[in-house]
């Protein structure tokens, strides 16, 4: 067959059968604790692995050579499913959301406006709604309900909770500043009082924002970094003193280190009195939304003017895919005051453009990879996935807790788990390396209070007691191979 003939014949049609054959065995022997759950050779020996070059395109392969890289590559990938991976807050997927990918992959709608994607701009929709509902907080806007007068909430799903916060913050300057769009921060000193456990990125998006990090204004904390409510007056106050407007207060729900909630109720009413825009990053955590028994850890959130949630932490879903829902829908359409009139054409719309709402112009069909996992699975799958995550982890901190050197700073109150092996803070780093370099389990590290941990993310659904033994007797085994004494 010649190529122009195989073109023809369709890549998909041809090699996705064997594609998925491929994937299907990865996957189940990742499910079974095969092989390593990670493997970080040098990067040149990598490049050479895996054939590739730098700077020269790659030379096109017949398709057993292709199935023959997938395979290769397949074998230098991070394996979410193993029950080792302990590490990050990435989603072990669902099945259906790689189901939305490969749909989205082929049908690739670039649906920021409705004339790109109808069916993706409503599933988008649907899955705004269903958050919302979840959070408390009314349904969007559609058009029919044309300038009624609302109350509407605003909602859009982006690549990510880091753009996600970037667009809650803009549509709180927007907010507060409205002139900020077209004049730039000149002159307008404004600051975000945040806890010292927030997100990294929402320094970043201050510094996207022009305002410049050191508008970032630390609010007190407890021991365990939680905010502490009777702390804010004075944050408040410094923020001030130093000629600043509050742009916005910044809670987690849950922090990414230490994985625990601030006081949404209290944090919410305070800044109602105040009349600050309270943003609640609830990228991991809004998850417990789901669960009668968990969300209560966010009572208060109501109160919020914005919030994110990242569908790719526990939602099962594929990365990446985060929800930015601001209460006041006209909040969101202020965000961005952006004028592009070959798009925005509204009068002849039968749906409705999404662009005015976010920073991306090509948007991908998100939603695609949420409704398939509740299609496929339930609320009430992930429901169950939620709660029995958090209830192992609680399972977790007591085990380690109880092991004769071992120790947690504090109970987990989600699946986010810090713990300290015997050793000290380069024992800690040392013990992770060498887990690493095994490759039988991977887990984070972070630091608390200038202490280091290890930290772990029980995000695999299989992942149970049985593992954590596995761990803790090869953490044991490093100590003592390091010449650590014996608790
Ligand atoms: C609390 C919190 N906010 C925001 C983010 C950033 O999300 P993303 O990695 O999707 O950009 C993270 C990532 O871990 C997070 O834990």
């Amino acid at each position: 067959m010649t190529s122009r003939e195989a073109e023809r014949a369709g890549h998909l049609k041809r090699l996705g059968p064997e594609v998925l054959r491929l994937l299907v065995r990865y996957l189940e022997s990742a499910r079974q604790g095969d092989g390593p759950v990670v493997r970080l050779p040098l990067l040149a020996e990598l490049e050479a692995e895996l054939g590739l070059s730098r700077g020269a395109a790659p030379a096109p392969l017949d398709d057993s050579g292709f199935l023959a890289f997938l395979a290769r590559y397949l074998d230098r990938t991070v394996r979410m499913q193993h029950p080792g991976y302990l590490a990050h807050q990435v989603a072990v997927p669902h099945d259906a959301s790689a189901l939305a990918d490969l749909v989205n992959g082929v049908t690739n709608n670039g649906m920021a406006i409705y004339e790109m994607g109808p069916g993706a701009v409503a599933v988008e929709l649907a899955v705004l709604d269903w958050m919302l509902a979840l959070v408390g907080w009314p349904r969007l806007r559609r058009p029919e309900d044309g300038h009624q007068e609302g109350p509407f909430s605003g909602g859009v799903l982006t690549h990510g909770g880091s753009l996600a916060n970037l667009t809650a913050l803009l549509a709180a300057r927007a907010a507060v500043a409205p002139a900020a769009w077209n004049r730039g921060n000149d002159g307008g000193g404004l600051c975000v009082l945040a806890s010292p456990e927030a997100h990294y990125s929402i320094s970043r998006a201050v510094g996207i924002m022009g305002l410049g990090t050191d508008a970032l204004v630390p609010v007190a904390a407890d021991r365990r970094q939680v905010i502490r409510p009777d702390g804010l007056p004075a944050a408040a106050e410094r923020a001030r003193r130093s000629g600043r407007g509050i742009m916005a207060l910044v809670a987690s729900a849950c922090s990414t280190g230490p994985g625990l909630y601030d006081p949404l109720e209290e944090i919410g009413d305070w800044c109602r009195e105040e009349g600050i825009w309270f943003h609640v990053d609830a990228a991991h955590g809004a998850g417990a939304l789901l669960s009668p028994r968990l969300r209560d850890r966010l009572r208060g959130l109501t109160q919020a003017d914005s919030m994110i949630w990242d569908a790719h932490k526990m939602l099962r879903t594929s990365a990446l895919c985060a929800a930015v829902l601001v209460r006041d829908g006209a909040r969101l359409d202020g965000a961005f005051r952006q004028q592009a009139s070959y798009i925005f054409h509204e009068g002849e719309n039968p749906g409705m453009d999404l662009i005015t709402r976010t920073v991306e112009c090509t948007k991908a069909p998100l939603g695609l990879k949420v409704l398939f996992t509740l299609l496929l699975t339930g609320e009430d799958g992930l429901r169950r996935y939620v709660e029995r995550q958090y209830e192992m982890t609680r399972r977790f901190h007591d085990i380690i807790n109880s092991r004769p050197g071992f120790s947690c700073p504090f109970p987990p109150e989600a699946n986010i788990l810090c713990f300290r092996a015997p050793g000290d803070d380069a024992a800690q780093l040392r013990i992770r390396a060498r887990l690493l370099e095994a490759g039988r389990f991977h887990l984070s590290s972070t630091e608390i209070r200038g202490r280091r941990y290890l930290r772990m993310t029980v995000m695999g659904p299989e992942t149970g007691e049985e593992v954590l033994g596995d761990l803790l007797t090869a953490v044991e085994k490093i100590g003592a191979e390091n010449g650590a004494s014996p608790p």
